[in-house]
Formats: structure tokens, sequence, C-alpha cells
């Protein structure tokens, strides 16, 4: 049984074998219809609980269709709805849920909601968002630029922004995946040091540069987010966007990264704010690839979880 809570607490041959998975299991599929399913059943007769306690319509989605299409059955649970919300335990629902279902995904806030529930729960449970992480994302961030620009490995990523989860977890494969990583954005919002520290222990060159032209030079990816995160207090929001402005991703950034650059977001996008439409809907623009791959990684992560 295998948990998949963060990309830096798995084996870095698990990842690349998700990812190859991923991509495989993508083109299997060859364009039929979205409920069809897979030819191998691999989730046959299992059953997936998804529970979120934040909004959702990616990971909510992808996950759902994804548990379908490999042949297993998904209940979609919000937190709030059920006695987590009002009192009982994570220990105790773990307990109780993993004598129903096969599998737990989670999105939370507090990442140590996930670890109690990946610690009682005889089930794996992956983390589909927490304050601090978003694994399942950047999975589908590495597949998507994979696809597009082959390996990964040795290229230079530049994050434009907050340092939030979602940066987080491009630190960790940074350090899994062997590729540079630049965060730009103010010294308030920089990312966690742990995790930079823990990247770079694994061999990444992760690089801090505040003036957002000098940092996208060479670049061979750059990636936005929104500036106000779910777990951010919307107080903050003025004070965010002002500190944020400078490094939104407009043409003229990207003009200044490489001819081919690609651009990504996690979506959803806040449209002229962290990211012009020029850029979303441009030529360098991979961000619906990235949103279907949400798919194809999370059914690879799932096999990986219940080794199927
Ligand atoms: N990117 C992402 O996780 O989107 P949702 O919040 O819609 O799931
Ligand atoms: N950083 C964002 C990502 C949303 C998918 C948030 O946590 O709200």
């Amino acid at each position: 049984m295998n948990h998949f809570l963060d990309i830096h607490k798995t084996d870095k041959a698990a990842l690349r074998s998700i990812i190859d998975q991923a991509k495989s299991m993508k083109s299997a599929r060859n364009g039929r219809p979205k409920a069809a399913p897979d030819d191998d059943q691999p989730l046959a007769g299992r059953m997936v609980a998804l529970i979120f306690e934040k909004p959702s319509t990616r990971t909510r989605v992808s996950f759902d269709v994804g548990v379908r299409q490999m042949g297993g059955q998904s209940m979609v649970l919000s937190g709030n709805e059920m006695q987590l919300g009002h009192g009982e335990t994570i220990a105790d629902t773990a307990r109780v849920l993993s004598r129903y279902v096969d599998l737990i995904m989670i999105r939370t806030f507090d990442e140590s909601v996930l670890e109690e529930m990946a610690e009682y729960a005889s089930v794996p449970v992956i983390n589909g968002l927490t304050d601090r992480t978003h694994p399942c994302q950047i999975m589908a961030d590495v597949q998507t630029f994979e696809e597009h620009r082959g390996p990964i490995a040795g290229k230079k990523v530049v994050w434009c922004g907050d340092g939030n989860n979602v940066c987080a977890s491009f630190l960790h494969a940074a350090g899994q995946f062997g590729f540079d990583l630049t965060f730009s954005g103010p010294v308030q919002l920089d990312p966690e040091m742990e995790f930079v520290g823990w990247a770079r222990n694994e061999g990444a060159t992760i690089t801090i540069e505040r003036d957002p032209m000098r940092a996208v030079e060479g670049a061979d990816l750059i990636v936005a987010d929104t500036w106000v995160s779910m777990h951010d207090a919307q107080s903050a929001k003025e004070r965010r966007h002002n500190m944020l402005r400078p490094y939104q991703v407009n043409a003229k950034l990207m003009e200044a990264a490489k001819p081919d650059a690609l651009f990504m977001h996690c979506l959803p996008a806040h449209r002229e704010e962290e990211v012009t439409s020029e850029v979303m809907d441009g030529p360098h623009s991979v961000i619906w690839d990235e949103a279907e791959n949400r798919l194809h990684a999370q059914k690879a992560i799932m096999r990986y979880c219940l080794g199927a």
C-alpha cells in the first residue's frame, strides 16, 4: 500500500513510472468518448472516496472521471457535510472510511489533517491539495512539459508570484526530476526555505531572483498561480495584489524567455491579474493540456497507490 502524500515523500523511480504510465494511458485512450472504459479495468471492484474541505473543479471532476474510466466507483464528499466537519476526529473518520472504501483522496487546509488521515487509514491516502502543497497538480505539469518538450531534467522553470502550495510542489519536483527552478516574487511571499533547502540538497539549482525580467532569461517554462489562495485571508487581497503586480505574466515577460518557452497555470486563473489573456490564450500556453493531464496523471497515481 502506497500513500501519495507529497512529491518529496515519494521515491524518484515511482514518480518516473507514474509519469510514464500517465503518458501511455493517455495515448491508449486515443480520443475515446469520456465515459468509455479503459481496456484494462485496473480499478474494477474498487471504491474511492473523494473528500473536499475546499472548493474544486479540476481535482474533483478529474478524479471522479478517472476512477470510472478505470472501472472503479467513486463518491464525492464535502467535508462540512461529514461528521468530520462537526467534531468527529480525523483518526476515527480514517478508520471508518477504511472499512468502506479502498482509497481516500482528501483536499484540506492544514497538512496535519492529511497526515493524520494517512496515519490512521488502512487504505492509501492521496493529497488533493493542502495549504502547503499540491503534488497531483505538479505531476500533471511534468507530464505536460514532457509531452511538449521532452525530458524536463536540466530545463529551467521560472515561478512568478506567490511562493505558495503549488510553488512548494514545484520545488519538490525540481529535486526529484532534476530541473532548475527560479522563484521570482516579493520577499514577503518567498517559498518555504525548508523546501528550498530540501530541493538544493537533492542537487537541484534553486534561484531566487526579484527582477522578473532577469528571472525569465533562458526559461523553458514560466508558471503563474493565483495571487490569493483558498487558504489566504480575503483581507490580505489588496496588499497581496500590490506586492505581486510586478510579477504578472504578460507578453513582454514571455518575450524575455526562450522563444519556445511554455506557459502553465494550475487554474483557476484570474485573467489580467497574475496572467494576461494574451498569454493564457496565446501560442506559449499549454494550460488546457495541463488541465487534461490532471486526469491521466491521477489515474496513474491511483494505480500506484493500489498496486493496480
Ligand atoms: N488546479 C486545481 O487543483 O483546480 P481545482 O481547484 O479546480 O481542483
Ligand atoms: N494556490 C491555489 C491553487 C488552487 C488550485 C490555492 O491553494 O488556492
